[in-house]
């Protein structure tokens, strides 16, 4: 006979589970159930990596093909392998938006987006904004009103003001405010950040 497995419950009620177990036919529809996830498996997502596996970005409206390993993030695949560095690697966790990038129409901190993602979107990153020798109006806003200390922040600022004035072209301050509150600048120099956003479409506000 085999051994009681649970001494608090007397041996009687254990057999009579695995009993009633067997009656119900439970056993087989487990094995059924495995099976289905077995098929699951098999018939899911192809598995890429952990090695390099070619992507194809478009960056800027240009195609980039690349060689990345599936866990390295957009910022890294643009700045490292298309040796474009006009966005700026600061807290590489989602915290500053040094890294703000725009995809698809929508801000999105690089840093925190894996490369292999975005394929078939359109990214825009800061170094596509200006033609030949002319900034992009919201590039040239932020030289005219003095809006950078060190810089470091202005990329992700820069992408996060052409977001907000895609969207809403004439932004109030508050709504301004609020387009840029995904971006941090340590220097402190937000009062001009904000004048920029707003002269940009021509309603700086004193
Ligand atoms: S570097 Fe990406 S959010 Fe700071
Ligand atoms: S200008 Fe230095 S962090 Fe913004």
């Amino acid at each position: 006979m085999p051994k009681n497995k649970d001494p608090e419950k007397p041996e009687s009620i254990n057999r009579g589970r695995r009993q009633f177990l067997k009656a119900t036919g439970v056993a087989p529809l487990a094995a059924t159930v495995a099976g289905a996830a077995v098929v699951e498996a098999q018939s899911g997502p192809a598995i890429v990596g952990p090695g390099e596996v070619p992507i194809e970005l478009m960056v800027n409206g240009k195609r980039v093909a690349l060689r990345v390993e599936p866990r390295v993030t957009l910022l890294n695949a643009i700045r490292n392998r298309a040796d474009m560095t006009g966005n700026k690697r600061v807290c590489d966790r989602g915290a500053c938006g040094a890294c703000t990038m725009i995809v698809d129409g929508r801000t999105v901190y690089s840093c925190s987006t894996l490369a292999i993602e975005v394929q078939g979107k359109q990214i825009r990153t800061v170094d596509g904004l200006a033609s030949a020798a002319t900034l992009h109006p919201v590039q040239q806003a932020f030289c005219d009103t003095d809006g950078l200390m060190c810089g470091f922040c202005t990329p992700g600022f820069v992408m996060a003001t052409v977001a907000l004035l895609e969207k809403t072209p004439n932004p109030t301050v508050e709504q301004a405010k609020k387009g840029l509150d995904g971006n941090i600048c340590r220097c402190g120099t937000f009062v001009r950040i904000l004048e920029a956003a707003l002269k940009a479409k021509g309603v700086a506000r004193g």
